[in-house]
């Protein structure tokens, strides 16, 4: 196998980080991956917004947690509540990936960069819906001022990249999906 097949099928969603910011390398490597993706037209519709601030992070990830407490259906509360109570895991680094609208085919591409070349340098990462719910809430537009939001920009996805407490395993893969037409 490749160093490319390789890291593909290494990668796997981290749920519990230790805290640690990876080197700035690495962070800025990660950054640049992700501006090298494809997309239609060569738009490049995205804008990458690496937010290492701790304090704004978990101040999102209470915030974010504070809303899912209040929801009428408590299941995505207890499902994160059983996962350390945290929707950011304690990553120490978030890629915030702004999009144009109707542009979520390359957002998707752009975070799926993000995650394989964390996974290539050693890093664990995941990546994260659940990073609207803040910029969603109440406190939504302190959040999109803080990290600068530009104006007719959306949020697209996140990807939580970190150092995993624990390391986890890849799905296995479910080869029954695949048809060959020959
Ligand atoms: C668009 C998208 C959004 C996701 N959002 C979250 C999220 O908010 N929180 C989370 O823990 N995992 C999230 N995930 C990770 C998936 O749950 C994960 O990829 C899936 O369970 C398969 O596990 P694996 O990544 O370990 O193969 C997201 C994945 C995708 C593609």
């Amino acid at each position: 196998m490749n160093e490319t097949l390789k890291t593909i099928s290494q990668r796997y969603s981290c749920r519990a980080y230790d805290g640690h910011l990876p080197e700035k390398e690495k962070l800025e490597a990660i950054a640049l991956a992700a501006v090298q993706s494809p997309s239609a037209m060569n738009r490049q519709p995205w804008q990458i917004i690496v937010i290492t601030n701790k304090s704004l992070i978990e101040e999102m990830d209470a915030e974010g947690m504070r809303i899912l407490a209040e929801a009428e259906d408590k299941t995505t509360y207890e499902r994160f509540m059983n996962r350390g109570g945290s929707v950011f895991y304690n990553a120490p680094c978030m890629y915030l990936i702004l999009k144009q609208p109707g542009t979520d085919m390359d957002v998707g591409i752009v975070s799926e960069n993000i995650t394989l070349a964390a996974t290539s340098l050693g890093l664990d990462s995941v990546i994260c819906g659940m990073a609207s719910i803040p910029f969603n809430g109440p406190k939504g537009d302190e959040f999109k001022k803080k990290v600068g939001f530009l104006d007719g920009w959306e949020f697209g996805v996140a990807v939580l990249v970190g150092i995993g407490k624990t390391k986890g395993k890849p799905h296995t893969p479910d080869i029954s999906k695949i048809r060959y037409v020959e």
